[in-house]
């Protein structure tokens, strides 16, 4: 049963890996067998973060480049076939988070956000599955949110950018469906990253979330490794265009 859900000899690309969810993932994926590249656009973390999965054991390589950037990218993945391996296993999970009433959004704000959140998975996606469509096999995981389905007050554009990373899932797997590629989304609820220190340190939200959420508390980014290994090993390989919402049970109630 094991053999399931291994991942020995696979090579993992995780974008925006340099901290948070994506490192843990990255961390996961690497103890269930997989080579890891890990990416960023800041270089400093990325280095330690490369330095810390090799302490912990995992054969990890590090490759800067920014998903917004299709050349970069480009030239990235094909140094990392050309020297690592092909890569089997995507993991699309850069992203920003910004805060503003929606009347008052900067349009460079909005764009940003779009542009790395959904225009990024897109980008990389169609760079890395040129190899998986000749392979006739790939698996691709989104990093969608809660806010897939569900909008909060001053993160519209989030909202919208990760709602149409749920439908771009749907998207791919019915696109690449017929080369043996699966495509689906994680979508976290309430993780505890830098991206949602602000909201963490502030007792107010902090008190509203736990009594909104069934499982009274935030969810540890560890808790997210299940359904990554999941979906990007042959235990998923007939499940395709779907999210796996990892929230504690908050998007089944209100
Ligand atoms: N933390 C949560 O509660 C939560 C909930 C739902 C979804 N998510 C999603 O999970 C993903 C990771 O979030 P996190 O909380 O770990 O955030 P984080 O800010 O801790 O990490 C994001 C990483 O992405 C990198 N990055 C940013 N722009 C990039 C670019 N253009 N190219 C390459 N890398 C880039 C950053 O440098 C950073 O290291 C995001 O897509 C986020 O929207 C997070």
């Amino acid at each position: 049963m094991k053999e399931l859900f291994d991942l020995t000899g696979k090579v993992a690309l995780i974008t925006g890996s340099g901290r948070g969810i994506g490192f843990v993932l990255a961390k996961g994926l690497g103890q269930a067998g997989a080579k890891i590249v890990l990416n960023d656009i800041d270089e400093d973390r990325l280095k330690q973060a490369v330095a810390l999965l090799k302490r912990e054991g995992v054969d990890a390589y590090g490759r800067i480049f920014d998903v917004r950037k299709e050349k970069m990218i480009q030239e990235q993945v094909r140094l990392v076939e050309n020297e690592i391996g092909t890569i089997d296993i995507l993991v699309n999970n850069a992203g920003i988070q910004i805060r503003a009433p929606l009347e008052q959004f900067k349009e460079e704000s909005w764009r940003q956000i779009l542009d790395i959140n959904l225009t990024g998975a897109f980008l990389t996606s169609k760079t890395v599955v040129q190899g998986m469509i000749k392979r006739k096999s790939g698996k691709i995981i989104n990093i969608c949110s809660i806010q897939s389905e569900l909008a909060r007050p001053t993160i519209a554009p989030y909202a919208a950018s990760k709602g149409g990373l749920k439908m771009l899932t749907r998207g791919m797997a019915t696109d690449w469906g017929k080369y043996n590629i699966q495509v689906n989304g994680i979508a976290p609820g309430y993780f505890k990253t830098e991206m949602t220190k602000k909201l963490y340190e502030d007792e107010k939200f902090n008190a509203w979330l736990c009594s909104r959420t069934p499982a009274n508390r935030w969810g540890e980014p560890e808790e997210l490794i299940g359904a990554a290994i999941f979906l990007a090993s042959r235990a998923s390989d007939y499940v395709n265009g779907h999210i796996i919402y990892v929230d504690g049970g908050l998007l089944g109630c209100v």
